[in-house]
């Protein structure tokens, strides 16, 4: 399907930004070797994403307001749209010259989330859907969830929490009762290329805990639009608000969700309140 006026918006900023972080990622690599890290560049290329992101999305689009990772919320003259924006999610990935992160980039209309596109720099794979009009790999593809219903043939993904954030306790009684029902395991680094590729099948399923919504917007669409069901913890649509998310298709979004809730059940107050910060 031929893409929108809307998506090819998206499309132009995206891979003007993703050339920005494409030639930055090959500039890492070299950085490595010196003692006190690529970490400050890596913040530098992020901000030069958003930056090219920003000022397309702005040229195309006048008005619209924003929502994103480095600069928070900007309000445009036209308070009904909102561009909802990570330049860089994966971004550990990326200071280790791990070739998996991507660019998130969705759109919101009076509240709702109507459209997602989702651009990998290093594999060139963009993964894009807008409300009612379905989900597409590269444009040409149309993508759909796997059709899995066994959670022991099934490949799940999800996302650690590592030093500064919460919920390590929780996380470690979910996993245990997940990988002990499951065919196996994955963590990419990018929740956002986590709901891309679960929407394309690749993984039956996906969760984690504690994210923002410029992690996962933009993969809500895309996952929606493929057939996808998800929700919060508690199986609410309150993913955005909680910045927990459970989804796959049908069924494997309602086995994940009953294996979760149990997990969370067996959970120590301490490790539930933690995992509400
Ligand atoms: C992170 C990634 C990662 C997830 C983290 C996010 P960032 O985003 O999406 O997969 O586990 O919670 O913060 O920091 O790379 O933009
Ligand atoms: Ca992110
Ligand atoms: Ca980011």
């Amino acid at each position: 399907m031929p893409s929108s006026a809307l998506i090819n918006v998206m499309l132009t900023a995206a891979r003007k930004a993703g050339r920005s972080l494409a030639r930055d990622f090959g500039e890492v690599e070299q950085l490595q070797v010196s003692l006190k890290g690529p970490a400050n560049f890596v913040s530098a290329a992020d901000h030069r994403a958003e930056e090219i992101i920003h000022a397309e999305l702005s040229r195309a689009r006048p008005g619209y307001s924003f929502l994103m990772e480095e600069r928070g919320e900007i309000k445009g003259d036209d308070p009904t749209h909102r561009w909802i924006v990570d330049p860089l999610d994966g971004t550990t990935n990326f200071l280790h010259s791990i070739p998996i992160f991507s660019i998130s980039i969705a759109l919101e209309r009076e509240g709702e989330l109507v459209a997602g596109l989702i651009y990998n720099p290093a594999t060139d794979e963009t993964f894009t859907a807008e409300k009612g009009k379905g989900a597409f790999i590269n444009d040409r593809r149309r993508l759909r969830v796997a059709a899995r219903s066994e959670l022991a043939a099934s490949v799940i993904c999800t996302g650690v929490p590592h030093a500064g954030r919460p919920g390590h306790d929780l996380f470690l009684k979910e996993l245990r009762a997940i990988m002990a029902a499951s065919a196996g395991i994955r963590r990419t680094g990018s929740a956002a290329l986590d709901l891309a590729w679960t929407a394309a099948g690749r993984f039956d399923g996906f969760w984690e805990r504690d994210l923002r919504p410029w992690d996962i917007a933009a993969g809500m669409v895309i996952l929606r639009e493929a057939g996808g069901y998800m929700s919060d913890a508690n199986g609410k649509d309150r993913i955005l608000e909680e910045g927990t998310i459970v989804a796959g298709n049908e069924t494997i979004h309602a086995k994940l969700l009953k294996l979760l809730k149990a997990a969370g059940a067996n959970a120590t107050p301490e490790a539930k309140a933690a995992s509400a910060n």
